[in-house]
């Protein structure tokens, strides 16, 4: 579906970048902040759930989850590089039928897609301008858990950003990288009716699982 985000998406994720991340997932399982949501999600116990993946890249999320906790998930992503391996990997795992890809920018087709007992965003908000577009729509779409993960908010992410930004400005490349104020989206999450409930910390990234406590 073309829309501004998944033009710059698809230019900032190239089909090599996807290829390699899942020839690396087949190696050695998934990334250490994806870990982090797979622990917390299977800490609640669910079974068949409906799963919602925001931005899920080569779909580790997906791949693990429909072994023991969800029956079906959804897959949205802009990047159509990402969502090519992440087909592939699905039919290989004979997880094809369960899963439904949607190539676009959430925030637009959100109002079209069914609620999910699970939605997940892993590594997504810091690629999205607008954390509160993002988060809200995310937290609709839940019945029952939200995951993310997030940079952390320190002097030397702050300081890499501001880089790594910089040099996209250079290149004339409009993708760009966001450390958004946690207390800001903790807050908007507390008012879409969700407690945090678990919450871990690696260098760069930091989870946090927040349960529906309000319907
Ligand atoms: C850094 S990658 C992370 C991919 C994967 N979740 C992981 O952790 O390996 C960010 C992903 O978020 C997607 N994304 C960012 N904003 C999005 C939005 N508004 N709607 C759908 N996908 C989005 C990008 O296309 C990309 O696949």
């Amino acid at each position: 579906m073309p829309c501004n985000c998944c033009e710059i998406t698809d230019n900032a994720f190239s089909e090599s970048e996807a290829r390699s991340e899942l020839k690396n997932y087949r190696r050695r399982g998934p990334a250490n902040q994806t870990n982090l949501i797979l622990k917390a999600i299977r800490s609640l116990g669910m079974k068949n759930a409906k799963l919602l993946d925001i931005g899920g890249g080569i779909g580790v999320i997906h791949h693990e989850l429909l072994e023991d906790v969800a029956d079906q998930a959804t897959h949205v992503d802009a990047s159509s590089a990402y969502l090519k391996e992440a087909k592939e990997e699905a039919a290989r795992r004979g997880h094809g039928e369960r899963v439904r890809f949607i190539h676009a920018d959430f925030t637009d087709v959100a109002s079209d897609l069914p609620k999910a007992d699970v939605v997940t965003l892993d590594r997504v908000v810091c690629c999205y301008p607008d954390f509160h577009k993002l988060l809200q729509a995310a937290a609709e779409h839940s019945r029952r858990a939200l995951a993310f993960t997030y940079p952390r908010e320190t002097w030397y992410l702050r300081f890499g950003f501001r880089i790594l930004n910089f040099f996209q400005n250079l290149r004339r490349d409009p993708f760009r990288v966001f450390l958004h104020p946690v207390a800001e989206m903790d807050a908007l999450l507390n008012q879409e009716g969700f407690e945090k409930v678990s919450f871990q910390r690696l260098f760069v990234w930091e989870m946090a699982l927040y349960r529906r406590t309000t319907i």
